[in-house]
């Protein structure tokens, strides 16, 4: 059934999800930046909306104003992720909850920090929240536990940063240090030109955060996680490792206890030791054993494509 989508953002995320949403037949009738939008309630047309953005054209209307005039279904936020009080990103779920349509995140600010905040206020709404795009990119972890039940998950653990795993990826294989690899990581552009909260673990961190959210029904933020950050992994560190088999990569678990983000030695053909990019999530259950998905965790196609499973997902207002 195709939904009326309002996109929030129109980073590589926003704009993707608008270029892929008539692929599931759903329309977008607003995309925005962070002060204009364009909106259009028949439907706006994509692909001109988009050209215009990328030549830094404003996009006609007021944000966030005109797009919570249009008439939507789905609130899709993907503004950029903010700590503390996860604002603006909060505030836009809040407006679309409290008007009783459906939120979908990309954004892990409201999730990680505002968790019991946004089930209330979906508790009073006709619509529901859903943020699969949160956590691992285009790797179904959120639906794998809904669908696993969360009472029956009792640790979720793995690598959930491709920044930070390229980094360790190239210095173990080339016997580079880490500035060097950061540098080249930059200059590839796998690293964000601020890449501080992939390296120091925060982005991570997030994502178990939310993890943890799910698992134990909220009780969570970023204040709560211990976190270490890859910054201080040393080359002979993972010199060492090898000798020995091992690598160093950096793992987070999730637990209805706690969050933590630490570099952790891994055995070097053993499943979390994914290379590059790549993200691995390891889901352990009471009766089933551990289940295990690996993939590409971050990209405007990929997590656009968590956006439009999760809009699959909501039934009609
Ligand atoms: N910057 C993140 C990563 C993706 O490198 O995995 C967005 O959370």
């Amino acid at each position: 059934m195709g939904q009326r989508l309002a996109i929030l953002g129109a980073g590589n995320v926003g704009r993707s999800v608008a270029e892929l949403a008539g692929e599931y037949e759903h329309e977008v009738v607003a995309l925005a930046d962070s002060t204009s939008a364009a909106v259009d309630s028949e439907g706006i047309d994509v692909t001109d909306v988009v050209e215009r953005k990328r030549s830094g054209d404003d996009l006609g209307e007021t944000a966030p104003e005109a797009v919570f005039e249009t008439d939507y279904d789905v609130l899709v936020e993907a503004t950029p992720t903010t700590l503390g009080d996860a604002d603006p990103g909060f505030t836009h779920a809040k407006r679309a909850l409290q008007t009783d349509r459906h939120v979908v995140l990309a954004n892990k600010g409201p999730v990680a920090e505002r968790y019991d905040e946004l089930r209330e206020l979906e508790a009073g709404s006709a619509g529901a929240i859903r943020f699969e795009a949160t956590v691992g990119g285009a790797i179904p972890v959120l639906s794998t536990i809904e669908d696993s039940t969360p009472q029956a998950v009792t640790a979720v653990r793995g690598v959930l940063n491709g920044t930070a795993n390229f980094i360790l990826t190239r210095m173990a294989a080339e016997g580079l240090d880490y500035e060097h690899v950061l540098a080249e990581a930059q200059d590839l552009g796998v690293a964000e030109a601020d890449p501080t909260f992939d390296v120091d673990g925060t982005d991570a961190a997030l994502k178990f955060v939310i993890l943890a959210n799910v698992l134990a029904d909220g009780g969570f933020s970023l204040d709560d996680a211990t976190v270490e950050g890859i910054q201080n992994v040393p080359g002979s560190a993972l010199e060492l490792a090898a000798e020995d088999g091992r690598t160093i990569r950096l793992i987070g678990e999730a637990t209805r206890d706690g969050v933590r983000v630490s570099p952790r030695l891994v055995p070097e053909n053993g499943a979390l030791a994914v290379t590059g990019t790549r993200n691995i999530v390891q889901i352990e259950t009471r009766n089933a054993g551990s289940l295990h998905s690996s993939g590409r965790g971050a990209g405007g196609p990929e997590t656009a494509t968590a956006v439009l499973s999760d809009v699959g997902r909501l039934p009609p207002l």
